[in-house]
C-alpha cells in the first residue's frame, strides 16, 4: 500500500493515490453509498479525497471525514468550484465549505474553464465574462484566511493554462485532467513541470463498470504486464501514471478490495514503463475516454459543455 506523497508549490504534501468521489452520476447530498465508500477508504488507508460541488455528495464526504476518527490534518481534501459560481467564487466556496463542514479545504479547483450563467443555465461562450482568468482572480482572493490552503485548475489545456498564467498572481498548485496511457497529455505534462504545477489524473482507469470494461483495462499490453507483475490491470495503469513523476491519481472505487488493489502501486521496469508510454501511438488508441460511448463522448460530439475542442485547446491530443 503506498503512502507516498508529492510536494505542491505551496509546500503542502498531496498523497499520490486519492479516492475519486464521483459516483458516476450526480447523487443526493447525504448519499449513503458515498458515506460508506469514504469511511471504507479511510479505513483501508486512503488519505486523499477528491470531490466537487457538481458531484452532489460533499455533505456525505464531509460527514465520513468527521466520523472517521482520522485527524483532519492527516486527510487531504480536494473539492471544486461549480461552473455556476464563476461569477461569484466567494459564494461558491462558502457553499462547498458549508456542505463539507471540515474546517478548511486543502485544494480548491476551478472544475472547468467554462462558466455557466446561473440565470439562464447556459454555458457562457469562450472569451465572454466571466472568463476563466476573471474567475481565477477571484479564486486568488480565497488564499489567506486558512480556510482554503491551495487553489488550482482542472481540465485546462496548454493553451488555456498559458492564458491563465500570463495574468495569474498565484501559479495553480494543481491541474487535474483526464490522463492514462491512451491520453498521456505530454505537452501539458511538460508545461506543468516547467511551471511547478502538480498534475492529478482523473478517470485513470478509463471509467470501467461491471457491464462495460474500459478499453484500457483490457488492453493487450496492460493485460501482459498485469500477468508479469501479478498485479491488477488497475494497479498497472495507476503505477505507470505515478511513475511518471509529478502525477497523482484519483481512481474511484466503492469496493474495499478494489480500493486496496488501487493503492498497490509498484515500480515498472524501464522497458515496460517505456512500452506503456508509447501505447497511445498505436492506431485508434489516442483518445479521451471521458463519457466514451455516450452521446456526450468528446470524440464524437466534438463539444465539451458547449465549448468547441478549439475553445478547450483539446483539438490536438498528445
Ligand atoms: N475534474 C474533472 O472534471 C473530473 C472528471 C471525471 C472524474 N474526476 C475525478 O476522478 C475520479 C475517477 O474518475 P472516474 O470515476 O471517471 O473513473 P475511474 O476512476 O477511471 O473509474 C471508476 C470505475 O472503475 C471501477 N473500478 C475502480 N477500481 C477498479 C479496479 N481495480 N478494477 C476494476 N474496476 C475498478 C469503479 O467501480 P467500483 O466502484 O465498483 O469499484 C468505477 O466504476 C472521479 O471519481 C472524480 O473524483 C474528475
Amino acid at each position: 500500500m503506498t503512502t507516498k506523497t508529492a510536494s505542491l508549490n505551496t509546500g503542502a504534501e498531496i498523497p499520490l493515490v486519492g479516492l475519486g468521489c464521483w459516483m458516476l452520476k450526480r447523487v443526493e447530498a447525504d448519499n449513503p453509498a458515498t458515506y460508506q465508500m469514504v469511511r471504507d477508504a479511510l479505513d483501508v488507508g486512503y488519505r486523499h479525497l477528491d470531490t466537487a460541488d457538481g458531484y452532489g455528495n460533499e455533505q456525505a464526504v464531509g460527514k465520513a471525514v468527521r466520523d472517521s476518527g482520522v485527524p483532519r490534518k492527516d486527510i487531504f481534501v480536494t473539492t471544486k468550484l461549480n461552473n455556476l459560481d464563476h461569477g461569484d467564487v466567494k459564494a461558491g466556496f462558502e457553499r462547498n465549505l458549508k456542505a463539507l463542514d471540515i474546517e478548511y479545504i486543502d485544494l480548491y479547483l476551478m472544475h472547468w474553464p467554462q462558466a455557466v450563467d446561473p440565470d439562464t443555465g447556459k454555458t457562457v461562450p469562450f472569451g465572454t465574462s466571466p472568463t476563466f482568468v476573471e474567475t481565477w482572480k477571484q479564486m486568488e482572493q480565497l488564499i489567506g484566511d486558512g480556510r482554503c490552503k491551495a487553489i488550482g485548475v482542472s481540465n485546462f489545456s496548454v493553451r488555456n493554462l498559458e492564458t491563465l498564467l500570463a495574468e495569474a498572481k498565484i501559479v495553480p498548485a494543481v491541474n487535474q485532467v483526464e490522463a492514462h496511457p491512451y491520453l498521456p497529455q505530454q505537452g501539458l505534462d511538460k508545461l506543468c513541470r516547467e511551471k511547478g504545477i502538480h498534475m492529478t489524473a482523473y478517470s485513470p482507469l478509463g471509467r470501467p463498470t461491471a457491464d462495460k470494461p474500459s478499453p484500457l483495462m483490457t488492453d493487450a499490453l496492460v493485460t501482459k504486464l498485469s500477468e508479469k507483475y501479478n498485479k491488477t490491470p488497475g494497479a498497472v495503469l495507476l503505477s505507470w501514471l505515478v511513475q511518471r513523476g509529478n502525477w497523482s491519481v484519483v481512481p474511484k472505487s466503492a469496493n474495499p478490495e478494489r480500493m486496496k488493489a488501487n493503492l498497490d502501486i509498484f515500480e515498472l521496469e524501464t522497458a515496460d514503463f517505456d512500452a506503456l508510454s508509447k501505447v497511445h501511438t498505436e492506431p485508434g488508441k489516442l483518445r479521451h475516454l471521458l463519457k466514451y460511448d455516450q452521446p456526450e463522448d468528446v470524440m464524437k460530439s466534438k463539444k465539451v459543455f458547449e465549448w468547441s475542442l478549439q475553445d478547450m485547446g483539446w483539438e490536438q491530443m498528445d
